[in-house]
């Protein structure tokens, strides 16, 4: 079992597009658990309009169930699972941060760690407590960077705290992170010229960090469809926002597999 999080201390940045997409297309081949680790809920509320009344996320870290008894299935094929979370997380996540509970979600995920092969987490780091649960728990952090949202300082932030928490840590933990580009803006097939700089100071940063594949600012008409429940942005390979998830998605295979 891999684990992947997609983690960014800035919000909008299309973490939890990403969650949901790739999680998506690896569960055509693989059996993928998305965990939605955002009190907002927002990967919880697209599986299921009553999620603030169902055990989730915040009940296993608190010890109060099993993980095994919230891992709901999707609906959407017979691999993608997930289990929700709501508002209380925030409390879960001070209630954690008081014992300086870090590894708890690793130790958690343990439990599943033959019934899955790949474990997605969704994130809204406000809580560095549940931030340093995901880098325990995580073999590779996907930060994704909305090229327009102050990037350069969010992404910089994000990777200085997941350093420091590496370096912290008394075990040796195992860590591979990626970048990736959303809302990339194209005009006559290609990159804007802003777009093209902003990924460049990153990449001639990041270097080899920073993944080929990169998701291009959607369209209006499939963002409107996005809203749609049963809407994954691989279902529409017609859509450049499909092609890039499916780049992306075969890109993390090919990491997984390494
Ligand atoms: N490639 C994209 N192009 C245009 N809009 C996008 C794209 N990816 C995500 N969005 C929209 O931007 C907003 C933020 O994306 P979201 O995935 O929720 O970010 P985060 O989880 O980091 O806050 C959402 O309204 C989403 O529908
Ligand atoms: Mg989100």
């Amino acid at each position: 079992m891999k684990v992947i999080s997609v983690l960014n201390y800035k919000g909008g940045c299309g973490k939890t597009a990403t969650a949901l997409n790739l999680a998506y297309e690896l569960s055509k081949k693989h059996k993928v658990l998305l965990i939605d680790l955002d009190p907002q809920g927002d990967i919880s509320s697209k599986f299921n309009d009553d999620f603030e009344n169902v055990n989730g996320i915040s009940e296993v870290l608190m010890k109060e169930v099993d993980i095994n008894d919230v891992i709901y299935k999707t609906g959407v094929n017979d691999n993608l699972f997930y289990i929700p979370s709501k508002l209380d997380l925030n409390d879960t996540a001070e209630v954690l941060r008081t014992k300086s509970q870090i590894a708890i979600l690793q130790k958690t995920l343990e439990e599943i760690k033959d019934k899955f092969d790949v474990v997605i987490i969704d994130n809204n780091p406000n809580s560095v407590t549940l931030f340093k649960n995901n880098i325990y728990a995580a073999d590779y952090v996907i930060i994704p960077i909305n090229i327009y949202k102050n990037s350069i300082k969010g992404i910089d932030y994000t990777i200085k705290k997941l350093n420091e928490t590496l370096e912290d840590s008394p075990i040796d933990l195992h860590i591979d992170y990626r970048i990736v580009f959303t809302m990339v803006t194209y005009i006559k097939g290609q990159p804007t010229d802003y777009a093209k700089s902003v990924m460049k100071v990153i990449k001639d940063y990041y270097g080899n960090r920073v993944l080929d594949a990169h998701i291009r600012m959607q369209s209006k008409p499939s963002q409107m469809q996005s809203f749609n429940k049963e809407y994954f942005a691989t279902d529409d390979l017609k859509t450049s926002y499909g092609k890039d998830y499916l780049s992306l998605s075969n890109e993390v295979e090919g990491l997984l597999n390494e």
